[in-house]
């Protein structure tokens, strides 16, 4: 009893130095984290573990792409990736989840995955969603609804009374479920609506902050498969479909800001902005060319969301700080293992 007390002193007196000297350096003070490797932990055990590749978005196919920047983008941002000279970019495609052969043919996530390497060796990563709001609104509701869906030793399955109970007390967890089962099979990677889900801001030359959500929006429009189109193309078709289309010179995105207006939710992934705010274009990127299968420059990096250029800053989205530590975490995890996608 005697030696926990003392411990906790410790520790208190541990957390209060470091949130000081973070104070001093100018950082948001160090909140209560969910430990990386407890969150990666809790992947591996929720959804299995499947060495070399990454914890979530693991069937993923490695992409080139080129960025070019509009006059709206600099009127809105310094940031040197609207400057409209063509930026090159670090693109992963993926589908949602930890399993490598997760089918291609069900309502469930895509992901667009982005690195811009921009002037100066600056880089901006961001990991983008097809859903307008991700499954969780903090870090510590993500991790329980994580351990929620751990499968029971015995069935081999999820408990489902335990998945209920956690739900009824966070139906927040349940929205992004439920756009998925609102939309079709998406027909393509370059054929759905990728969501930043978080809140930016974008702060223009006189230091004005503009925040804003952001969408990729295919230039073709959206299209997803019917029940029986999706049934006919089997699992494995994304791939493909991508290559067939870069190399026909048909995959763009626009990159879309909605505007937020002051008293607007900017700190909260599964509250997107209403559906009337402003979007203005923030430039285009075209897709040039597809790495053949488990190879490319996507292999060996992460895509941390707070890796920003100057003129691009976080919003105070809880989820959005908590990304940083687990993605280095998995990535450390697969490039020991062999990284496979
Ligand atoms: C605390 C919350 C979160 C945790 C712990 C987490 C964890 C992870 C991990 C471990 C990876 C694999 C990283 C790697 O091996 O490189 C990953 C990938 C990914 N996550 Fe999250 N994530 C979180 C929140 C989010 C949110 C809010 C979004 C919504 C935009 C998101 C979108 C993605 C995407 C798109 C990928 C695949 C990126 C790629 O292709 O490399 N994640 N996540």
């Amino acid at each position: 009893m005697h030696h926990i007390h003392h411990t906790r002193i410790t520790n208190r007196h541990l957390l209060a130095a470091l949130a000081g000297a973070a104070a001093l350096l100018g950082m948001a003070p160090a909140s209560a984290q969910v430990d990386p490797n407890r969150f990666v932990d809790t992947f591996e055990r929720a959804f299995g573990k499947f060495d070399g590749f990454r914890r979530s978005g693991a069937k993923g196919i490695c992409a080139v792409g080129e960025f070019i920047g509009s006059a709206d983008g600099r009127a809105l941002s310094v940031a040197s990736a609207f400057s409209g000279q063509p930026v090159p970019v670090v693109v992963r495609f993926s589908v949602g989840g930890a399993n490598p052969k997760a089918p291609d043919n069900a309502r469930s996530q895509r992901n667009l995955a982005l690195q811009f390497n921009l002037p100066g060796g600056e880089t901006w990563q961001m990991g983008n969603i097809s859903a307008p709001v991700f499954g969780a609104a903090t870090p510590e509701q993500f991790l329980g609804r994580l351990e929620s869906l751990i499968p029971d030793p015995e069935t081999k399955r999820p408990n489902p009374d335990k998945v209920k109970a956690f739900a009824d007390a966070n139906p927040e967890v349940l929205l992004q479920g439920r756009h998925f089962a609102s939309q079709p099979v998406p027909a393509s990677f370059g054929q759905v609506n990728y969501w930043g889900v978080h809140a930016f801001a974008f702060v223009d030359g006189s230091g004005k902050k503009q925040f804003g959500k952001w969408i990729f929006e295919p230039v073709g429009g959206t299209q997803g498969l019917s029940d029986d189109e999706a049934k006919a193309k089997g699992g494995d078709f994304l791939f493909d479909d991508l290559r067939q289309r870069v190399a026909a010179g048909g995959v763009a995105f626009d990159f879309n800001l909605q505007l937020a207006q002051p008293g607007d939710r900017i700190d909260s992934a599964v509250t997107p902005l209403p559906d009337d705010r402003k979007k203005v274009t923030l430039g285009r990127l075209t897709i040039k060319s597809v790495a053949a299968d488990a190879t490319g420059p996507c292999l060996a990096i992460t895509y941390n969301p707070i890796v920003l250029p100057r003129g691009v800053e976080p919003s105070a989205d809880p989820m959005l700080a908590a990304r940083a530590a687990p993605y280095a975490v998995g990535l450390g995890r697969r490039l020991g293992e062999g990284p496979k996608q």
